[in-house]
Formats: C-alpha cells, structure tokens, sequence
C-alpha cells in the first residue's frame, strides 16, 4: 500500500478550492434510488466511499457514469433491492438505501452495517423510523429484511442517547416522500448534509419543509423525478485545512469554504489565537503558528464537529496549555491517541474525554492510520514534527479525502505519496510476530 512522506513545514500560503462534501453525497446518491429518471450530481467528491456506493447502486439496478466532476445515475431496466455484505461492510453509510429501496419497491434486504473503529454504530433509530411509517423489519443471518406494502406519514422522534442521527434523519426523510401522507421527524438532524439532502430532494419533487432545524416536515408525493443538483462544500475537508494553517502558520483562503457551516470551528480557532476572515468566497485563515489551548465537547451541528476532533487534538498537542477533548457523540473515537503519542504528544484518557499538555515539538515517526479521521490528524502532526514521518494505512485517508497531500503541498507543505515496499509492506506482521 502506499505510504505519505511528511516533512516539517510551514508557513503555509495561497488559495485551495475546496472540494465537495462525502456526507452529502453518499445520501444524495442514494436517493437516486427513489426515481424512475436519470439524476446528475455535481461537484462529487472521488473518495473510495463515493465507489463503494456507487459499487452499491450499480448492484441494485443504477448506471453510474462520471462526467467530470458529476456523478450521472441511471435506472436501468431491472431494479433490485438487496444490498450486500461485501459492500456494506465496506462502509456504514450504505444503511441509507433501505429507506429508498424500502418507499420504492415495498421491499429491502440490507446487510447490517458492522462494528466500527470509532465505537458503536447503532441503527435502532433508523429501525424505529422505518417502523414507524409501517415497514415489518427483521435481522435473517446478519441482514435487515424489511418489507411495507405502502409506508404511512408518521409523527416519529428520532433523538437517541447521543442527540439526533444524521443518517437515520437521512433514511426516514427518504423514504418519507413517497410515503402516504404527512411525516413529521422530531429531533431531526440540522448537520448542512441532511439540508442538502433535502434540497435535492425538493428538487426530484419531494415536498419538505423543516430541514436545518429540529422538525422537519415531509408531505408524501405519489413519484419522484430526476434532478442535477450540486454539492456542498465539504466543511470537514475545510476545517481540516483550517486547523493545517493554524498549526503551520501562514495565511491561506480556502475558496468554496462556508462559514455557516463551521461556526463552532472558527469560534475554537479565534479563541486559539488564530485570524478567521468568513466571505461569500470562502474562509480565510492567518496565524503565527503556536496556538493557545482550548478545551473542545463534540456535539450535534451546529456544536463542533466529531469528524474534527482527532485533527484538533493534533493542534493541541503543539498548544500553549493544557485543554481538555470531551467526545460526545463517539466515546471511543480515540484511535489517535496512541499513535500522537508515539510522536511525542502528552495526552492522557479519563473517560470520553483527553487531557492533552501541549509540547514545544512532536518527533516524526513511522505510524499507521486507523480510520478516516485520526489519518488526518495525523498528517497534521507530521507537518509540525522535527524528523520525517511516515504514515501508513492510507486506504482511510481515501476514504474521505480527495487528494489532501496535493491540497496541501499546493499550499506550500512538503509530503508526498510514495509506494511502500514489499518490506514496509511486511513490517507490520514482523512486529506481531
Ligand atoms: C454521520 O454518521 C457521518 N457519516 C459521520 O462521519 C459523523 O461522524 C456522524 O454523522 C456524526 O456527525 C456520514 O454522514 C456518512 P449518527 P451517522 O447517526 O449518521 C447514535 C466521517 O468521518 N445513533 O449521526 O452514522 C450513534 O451511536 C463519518 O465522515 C444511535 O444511537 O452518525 C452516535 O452516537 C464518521 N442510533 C450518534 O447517534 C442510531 O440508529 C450520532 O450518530 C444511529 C445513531
């Protein structure tokens, strides 16, 4: 597998366009589903997760073609309704074509997703929507069987212990707008991907109103049509580069970033002594390098992001201070610990939190990812520390992330993307060994 070289370095400067949002497009995709019309979606991030769904549709009766930047879905001939292990697993965001395939063709077999590095990832809310609208739902040999002769308009809380669900907001307003009558979800999700979902929707001819705040209203519709939509920005790639600049220093615009969309994010930074300028064109980010400490708690949008907090630890731990990370959404999301401190970094655990000391300088060393986020993190830390480091496990890093190390390097930092050796390919299993 490949590996990324990272040196030191820094000031960053310059402009990078940021790309479009993954957790706007897996759902969007997904909602191709629910028409009998071709639906072309623009400004689609290439992300190994984009493939995997499209992998996805393509096995349930979707061609799906690229065109630029623009993914082009279209319903073939034979559709189907079964979504496989082998893909699934692959990728928890694929729960999301039982709702579609569910209002669609009254019948869905979905394998159930599996565990997940970051912790337990439940779908009892989904489940409890779908159920709700009158689906019959049962697990057979590790996959969702769900069948519904016509799904129902229902009133439906979807708040869990952890706040409100993106996907199973996702999932129920999907199958929501071809249901018979009204649905109402309570403690829906506000996150900018579950509004763009709804806008795209709007667009196949869905009638929803509510979306962006805790109660969103879906009025079902006998059918849905095709529709282009484009996009949004994707405010976690953003953020990531945001938190780059503020530990390299240097003075960076990141066009398409949307300030709305990271309010608790710039609120963190400007109290971490970092400059923030939001604009129509984007977000742009000064700093002199060494950071103040601040302490951050995960939470549903608009509170700081989870997909932010194993890059924000990376700046905390080159800070001024001791801060404290409380993750609320995924107690467990702390993967990254073990591989920052291999580097130098002081964090300790108490609980879902981390109490991290920031140091004067983090070592480069050999680590390896862990999953989508901590990768990233740990790019961040590799461009602060004195000696080369090099990160392995990048299949998570593409998970989510279109070329960062060209994003990055575009703004004056030194990695590349090299191919490891046969080697580095074994070293690992001699550890274990
Ligand atoms: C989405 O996952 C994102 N993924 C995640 O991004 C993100 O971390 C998460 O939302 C929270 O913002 C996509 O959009 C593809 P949740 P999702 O349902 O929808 C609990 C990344 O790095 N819960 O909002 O699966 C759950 O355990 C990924 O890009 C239930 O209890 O997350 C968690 O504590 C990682 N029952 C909380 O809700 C359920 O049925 C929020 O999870 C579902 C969730």
């Amino acid at each position: 597998m490949d590996v990324l070289i990272i040196e030191r370095s820094g000031p960053l400067g310059g402009s990078v366009r940021v790309g479009g949002a993954k957790n706007a497009a897996l759902p969007i995709m997904a909602a191709c589903l629910l028409t009998d019309e071709q639906s072309i979606i623009e400004r689609v991030p290439r992300v190994t997760d984009v493939g995997t769904m499209a992998n996805i549709l393509h096995g349930l009766g979707l061609e799906i073609a690229w065109e630029h930047d623009a993914l082009v879905a279209t319903p073939g001939p034979v559709q189907g309704w079964t979504a496989p292990y082998e893909l699934v697993s692959m990728m928890r965001a694929s729960i999301c074509v039982l709702g579609p395939l569910l209002a669609r063709h009254g019948r869905a077999r979905v394998s159930m997703p599996g565990g997940c590095i970051i912790g337990p990832r439940p779908i009892d809310l989904h489940l409890k929507g779908l159920e709700a609208m009158g689906a019959s739902i049962e697990i057979d040999h590790g996959d969702i069987v769900a069948r519904a002769d016509r799904l129902k308009g229902a009133t439906i809380h979807l708040g869990g212990p952890s706040g409100s669900s993106v996907l199973a907001t996702a999932n129920v307003m999907m199958a929501a707008t071809l249901a018979d009558g009204t649905t109402i979800i309570e403690h829906a999700a506000c996150e900018p991907e579950v509004v763009d979902l709804a806008n795209c929707l709007i667009r196949m001819g869905a009638k929803i109103s509510g979306h962006g705040t805790p109660v969103i209203h879906i009025e079902g519709v006998s059918k849905l049509g095709g529709a282009r939509h484009r996009i949004i920005t994707d405010r976690i790639e953003a953020g990531t580069l945001m938190i780059a600049t503020a530990m390299l220093a240097g003075d960076v615009m990141l066009e398409g970033a949307m300030p709305e969309y990271l309010g608790a994010v710039i609120d963190k930074l400007i109290e971490a002594r970092v400059t923030i300028e939001g604009s129509a064109q984007g977000i742009r980010v000064h700093s002199t390098g060494r950071v103040k400490a601040v302490d951050i708690t995960t939470l549903p949008f608009p509170g700081f992001p989870t997909d932010l907090q194993a890059q924000m630890m990376a700046m905390m731990a080159v800070s001024d201070g001791v801060s404290i990370v409380t993750e609320k959404i995924y107690p467990e999301r702390f993967m990254h610990v073990a591989e920052l401190r291999r580097m130098g970094a002081s964090i300790t655990r108490e609980g879902p939190s981390a109490i991290i000391k920031g140091v004067d300088q983090l070592g480069g060393a050999p680590v390896m990812a862990t999953d989508l986020r901590a990768s990233a993190a740990l790019v961040l830390a590799g461009l602060v520390a004195d000696k080369q480091t090099q990160l392995g496990g990048l299949e998570h890093l593409d998970r989510g992330y279109e070329r960062i190390e060209e994003k990055l390097s575009q703004l004056g930092a030194k990695l590349r993307r090299e191919r490891a050796s046969l080697e580095d390919e074994c070293r690992p299993m001699l550890q274990c060994n």
